[in-house]
């Protein structure tokens, strides 16, 4: 019978891990709460003054919690930690499977294995086992068969609490969420989870239901949000060509209650850690049950995001062509207000420039640019460089590109702008986010995604 939770465990540290417990700490001081990860750099950076997530509002958490209810501890001290521990949250990545079955599709499960088999290793008395990674629906019966192997006397509740937090706005969504949501077998267990988050979220917004429901629920939400995002931008490309103005049909088509106004923005594609892997995943579930209308029903989602990509870049370097072949690229984050570039659009624009032979000059004020080279072709290594302003990114080139709509970019002087630049150079917003009428003036062309040129 589970008791009131007073330790929690969270494994992984990253951009989940990290927020979401300094947000418990904060909210449950009559809480203990460790976070664990295999990653010594990661946990060294957490207990520094330069967090290894950039979150608004987060490193003032962090400092107010950080020694007093919030630890961050390596792999080898987390066993005695779990031990110790009444609820363990297993918080680490679920990236695609690169190899085996389902490669290319199907949610490497490896991380989260390896948790539960150290929970199973460790674990004492009873244990809520919950699940905060995005995972399959039916994972948990997988972690239940791990969690079996532990000792005698151990005892196991597993639990599903997704988390629907959005990067840049992760503290927000955590301090305020729409909904919590908790799937279990266990009443008790679940209860148990709720009044956790009953210190700060109104019991109206935690949503109770079975595992498998909390499990589908998430990779549901986010196909959801995902199609949205390739809904308009499929508009997009039909208001390019007949002069209709896509902000104007979002403005409309939002306006119906039935409908809503979120998320209907147009955009060079969605990118991120979370969309393309889950709809992956809920297609690969769609194949695994045999429902290949289902399945080719979600993957038309991602072939739209992938398409929206490729067609804006073919008219970036179309224009980089007609002129010295140099193109500015403002903004690297898959979104502004994150350091986060996985998935981001901008790699696979970059790569298809390099490709084409175009020079680069690259600038976001938060991306480490280190590490984003790492992700461009090795091949094109000396054909990019790094901008430490956006002003310099556009010194002397014949094409700038808009891929993150990072507030800076809105308030650009693009009469000052055009002093340096090519003659007759063009911009590429593909987030529409600039002042076309003022950029116009200052005698640029412009495509802004969704309009006519
Ligand atoms: P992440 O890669 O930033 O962090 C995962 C961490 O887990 C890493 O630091 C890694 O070192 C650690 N780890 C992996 N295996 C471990 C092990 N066996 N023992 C100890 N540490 C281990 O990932 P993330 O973005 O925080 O995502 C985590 C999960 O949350 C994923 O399933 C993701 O789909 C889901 N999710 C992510 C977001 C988001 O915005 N990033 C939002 C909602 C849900
Ligand atoms: C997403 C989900 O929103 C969140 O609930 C889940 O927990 C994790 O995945 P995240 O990937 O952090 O969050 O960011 P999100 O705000 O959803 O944006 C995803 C991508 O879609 C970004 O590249 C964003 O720029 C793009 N997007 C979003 C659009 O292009 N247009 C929109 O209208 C909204």
């Amino acid at each position: 019978m589970p008791h009131p939770i007073k330790k929690i465990v969270c494994i992984g540290a990253g951009y989940v891990g990290g927020p979401t417990m300094a947000v418990f700490a904060d909210r449950c001081p009559d809480i203990q709460v460790t976070v664990v990860d295999m990653n010594a750099a990661r946990i060294a950076a957490w207990n520094s003054n330069s967090l290894p997530v950039y979150e608004p509002g987060l490193a003032e958490i962090v400092q107010r919690t950080r020694g007093r209810n919030l630890h961050f501890i390596g792999q080898a001290e987390g066993a005695k930690a779990a031990a110790e521990a009444d609820a363990v949250f297993i918080s680490v990545n679920t990236p695609t499977k690169t190899h085996g079955e389902g490669a290319g599709r199907a949610s490497d499960l490896s991380y989260v294995e390896s948790c539960a088999r150290f929970i199973a290793q460790h674990a004492q008395g009873h244990t809520i086992v919950i699940e905060k990674s995005t995972m399959p629906v039916r994972a948990a019966d997988t972690i239940k068969k791990i969690l079996a192997t532990g000792n005698s006397g151990t005892k196991f509740d597993v639990l599903s609490n997704p988390e629907f937090l959005a990067e840049g706005t992760a503290i927000r969504d955590l301090e305020k969420p729409d909904r919590v949501l908790i799937g279990g077998e266990s009443t008790e267990a679940v209860r148990a989870l709720a009044d956790v988050y009953a210190h700060w979220v109104p019991r109206a917004a935690i949503i109770t239901t079975g595992l498998w429901s909390a499990e589908l629920s998430k990779l549901a939400a986010n196909a959801f949000l995902a199609q949205r995002v390739s809904s308009i931008n499929a508009i997009s490309s039909i208001c390019e060509v007949t002069e209709a103005d896509v902000d104007e049909v979002a403005q409309v088509v939002g306006a119906d209650s039935r409908v809503g106004p979120k998320f209907l923005k147009a955009s060079i594609g969605f990118g991120g850690s979370c969309f393309k892997k889950d709809v992956y995943s809920l297609v690969y579930l769609c194949e695994h049950y045999r429902l290949p209308e289902a399945a080719a029903y979600w993957e038309q989602v991602l072939k739209m995001n992938e398409w929206q990509k490729q067609r804006i870049t073919y008219k970036v370097i179309e224009q980089a062509k007609s002129g010295n072949g140099t193109v500015a690229v403002l903004g690297l984050a898959f979104k502004k207000n994150t350091n986060d570039f996985r998935e981001s659009p901008a790699i696979d624009t970059c790569n298809q420039m390099l490709q084409a032979g175009l020079k680069l000059k690259l600038y976001d004020a938060k991306v480490y640019f280190a590490e984003f080279s790492k992700v461009l072709l090795p091949s094109a290594n000396g054909s990019y460089t790094q901008a430490m302003s956006a002003v310099e990114a556009m010194q002397g080139v014949s094409a700038v590109f808009i891929l993150t709509e990072w507030d800076e970019f809105k308030t650009i002087d693009w009469k000052a702008v055009a002093k340096v630049t090519q003659p007759k150079a063009g911009i590429f917003d593909g987030r529409a986010i600039i002042d076309v009428a003022a950029a116009k003036a200052a005698g640029f062309s412009v495509y802004s995604v969704g309009k006519a040129r």
